[in-house]
């Protein structure tokens, strides 16, 4: 398998939990990634610190890009990223995206991962959902996005938070095409 280089985007939705999760477990699937990136809008800085009460995202082993860095290589398709995931994704960035405003690195990154045809996942996240949101999301879909909403599942009972919040992310990892080790409906044991 072709090892995946992957842009990760954090923005300012609730559930900074759903990203912190993801960015650990990429580090235990290292044999299958070429290369993380990582943006992070203001907004999702802040959420980060009011839900998780730190600034851990500082201490990850990835290389972090400014989100209006548009010299970041996966501003251009030519640097071949194939896959992005925004964990979780806000309501006005999924707008942005569904309409084309390329105007920060994230709605940049995401306009070139569809114009490529690469995987784009969205991990949307509000509710309840207006009209306008249904209709963003549709227009992804149709554009060839993935919208992965943030709503967890509990037929495998999970304890904690974080158990929750890994129903989604396990999903996600899925998505990406990463061997992984999770709660498998059908399957025995967890
Ligand atoms: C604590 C907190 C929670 C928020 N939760 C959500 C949310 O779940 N979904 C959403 O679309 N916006 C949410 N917002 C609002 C977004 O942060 C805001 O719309 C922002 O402009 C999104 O910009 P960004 O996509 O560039 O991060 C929240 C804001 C705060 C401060």
């Amino acid at each position: 398998m072709m090892k995946k280089k992957i842009v990760v985007a954090i923005t300012g939705a609730s559930g900074s939990v759903y990203a912190k999760l993801l960015l650990d477990a990429l580090q235990n699937l290292n044999s299958q990634v070429a290369e993380v990136a990582v943006v992070m809008s203001d907004n999702a800085k802040q959420v980060w610190q009011f839900e998780l009460d730190n600034e851990d995202y500082n201490n990850l082993p990835y290389k972090f890009y400014a989100k209006n860095d548009f010299m970041a290589p996966f501003a251009s398709g030519s640097a071949k990223f194939d896959t992005m995931v925004i964990i979780p994704c806000s309501m006005g960035t999924l707008g942005r995206i569904a309409g084309g405003i390329s105007d920060d690195l994230i709605s940049r990154a995401a306009d070139v991962i569809l114009k490529e045809r690469r995987k784009l996942i969205l991990v949307a996240r509000d509710t309840p959902l207006n009209l306008i949101h249904i209709r963003n999301m549709a227009a992804i879909t149709e554009a060839g996005g993935i919208i992965c909403p943030a709503v967890p599942s509990f037929y495998n009972k999970p304890q904690t938070v974080e158990e929750v919040a890994l129903t989604v992310v396990n999903r996600v990892i899925d998505l990406m095409g990463l061997e992984n080790e999770s709660y498998r409906w059908g399957e025995k044991d967890k």
